[in-house]
């Protein structure tokens, strides 16, 4: 089954988290243009289908943001964009003198078996650190405390036992093994 991603690192997490389920997955790595939406599953699902006319076979894709309360859900579906401008950097100088740290990861599946698309989610809750910390991971993982580690403080390992994305992909893995196989 096809992965479509451009990021090393998902794609990484998704192998390991879909061996586990006797699943093998093949890196389709590829850039995708990605609809401007408020919500992660209409970005997804909407990817997906625009995919869907260029692309035959199964596949999945997966499209992920970080939600801090403090800042109203901010960078949500945006974060791919806050990444790439202001960075982790950035976001702790928003979150400067700001008590409320609760944020969460979201990651939403979707899944297009040939003919139609289902989407699939996950979440886990955390706060943003004070400081980056940690070396594993990417993106925002230095900055996304989890108990007491940040991500980027976990073994790949530790972070796919709790993350967003391996709660939205156990949902989808499982569903595949109930209804196709
Ligand atoms: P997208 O799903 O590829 O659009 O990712 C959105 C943004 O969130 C990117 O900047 C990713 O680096 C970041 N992101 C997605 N998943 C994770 C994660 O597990 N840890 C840290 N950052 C993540």
């Amino acid at each position: 089954m096809y992965f479509i991603t451009s990021n090393e690192g998902k794609f990484r997490e998704v192998r390991e988290m879909a061996a586990k389920y006797g699943i093998e997955v093949e890196w389709l790595k590829m850039e995708y243009l990605e609809p401007q939406g408020n919500s992660l599953e209409e970005i997804a699902r909407v990817s997906a289908e625009m995919l869907s006319s260029q692309i035959e076979d199964e596949f999945f894709l997966e499209d992920s943001g970080l939600f801090i309360e403090a800042l109203k859900g901010f960078p949500g579906p945006y974060s791919s964009y806050v990444f790439k401008t202001i960075g982790n950097e950035g976001i702790l100088k928003l979150m400067n003198g700001v008590e409320d740290r609760r944020a969460y990861f979201m990651a939403v599946v979707a899944y297009f078996d040939g003919s139609t698309v289902r989407t699939f989610t996950g979440k886990v809750e955390g706060e943003i650190a004070r400081e980056m910390r940690g070396t594993q991971g990417f993106g925002y993982d230095p900055i996304f405390l989890y108990g007491d580690k940040t991500f980027a403080e976990m073994s790949t390992e530790e972070k796919n036992r709790v993350s967003h994305r391996r709660r939205a992909l156990e949902e989808f893995f499982r569903w595949l093994k109930e209804n196709k196989s």
